[in-house]
């Protein structure tokens, strides 16, 4: 009789222990959810919804890829530096942030094929002297956003110590260190620049679109050596490349 009751209590506590474990999973916690890491500073591609989820042309495209292989994703802000460190730690699986793909990167990381094609433009006041080329802009004070390919495209001019460099944590900080007169220049993705002239309605500034700088290709990050998820993501791409999804976004943030 007693073997019989402890037989039960065991039963019971291992169903117990058996529904906790599945609950956990119900609530968004699913051990098979992806983290796509961004850093929603940079419009059209990320910026924070009001709601303070990212939102943009990248957000919008990782979810359809997701969508067309069936990944269960989150897209969270979490920064420029720490999406990088996230992907080496495993904290995020996957970045999408208008990440140029270089040689230094792919080292660090796998990147999938390219999605979008961008080039480095110079945002600069009317009031300022003529300006065809990056390297007019010597001995000027440059704003960019640190770490990225901004930066390197300065640094790439003027080396690597150069003093007239700013870094700031996001391209808009610069853009308001040069409206208060504390630098000369920002230089920044091409498409961005042109939206935060949009979006700020700077009119007393122009862009300079310099054709001796490279073009430049984004791509999505994951941690080097994923071979499976990259994969993935690379035949997502391709599916809403070639169903239409890929050019309705587009229309979406670059058509009027
Ligand atoms: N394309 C540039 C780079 O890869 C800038 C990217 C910045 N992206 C961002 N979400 N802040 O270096």
């Amino acid at each position: 009789m007693k073997k019989k009751w402890t037989a039960l209590l065991i039963a019971m506590l291992a169903l117990t222990v058996f529904a906790v474990g599945c609950g956990s999973k119900g609530d968004g916690q699913a051990a098979n959810k992806i983290i796509v890491g961004t850093d929603a500073s940079f419009p059209p591609f990320e910026s924070l919804a009001p709601d303070g989820k990212p939102e943009g042309f990248d957000i919008d495209l990782i979810n359809a890829i997701a969508k067309s292989q069936n990944m269960n994703i989150e897209a969270k802000h979490v920064g420029w530096d720490p999406m990088m460190a996230g992907l080496e730690n495993g904290s995020v699986q996957v970045g999408i942030a208008g990440i140029t793909m270089n040689d230094d990167r792919k080292k660090q990381f796998d990147f999938t094929d390219p999605y979008f094609t961008a080039k480095q433009a110079i945002l600069l006041k009317n009031s300022a002297p003529d300006v065809k080329t990056i390297a007019d802009l010597k001995g000027k004070k440059i704003g960019v956003q640190s770490g990225t390919t901004g930066q390197a495209v300065v640094e790439k001019n003027f080396g690597k110590g150069y003093t007239g460099l700013k870094g700031f944590d996001d391209i808009a900080s610069a853009i308001d260190d040069m409206k208060n007169g504390r630098i000369d220049a920002v230089v920044a993705d091409n498409a961005v620049i042109k939206k935060f002239k949009e979006q700020l309605q700077l009119n007393d500034v122009k862009i300079v679109e310099d054709k001796t700088i490279n073009q430049e290709q984004y791509g999505i990050a994951v941690k080097k050596g994923n071979k499976e998820l990259l994969n993935t993501l690379n035949k997502g791409l391709k599916a809403v490349k070639a169903d239409g999804t890929y050019d309705k976004i587009y229309a979406k943030y670059f058509n009027k």
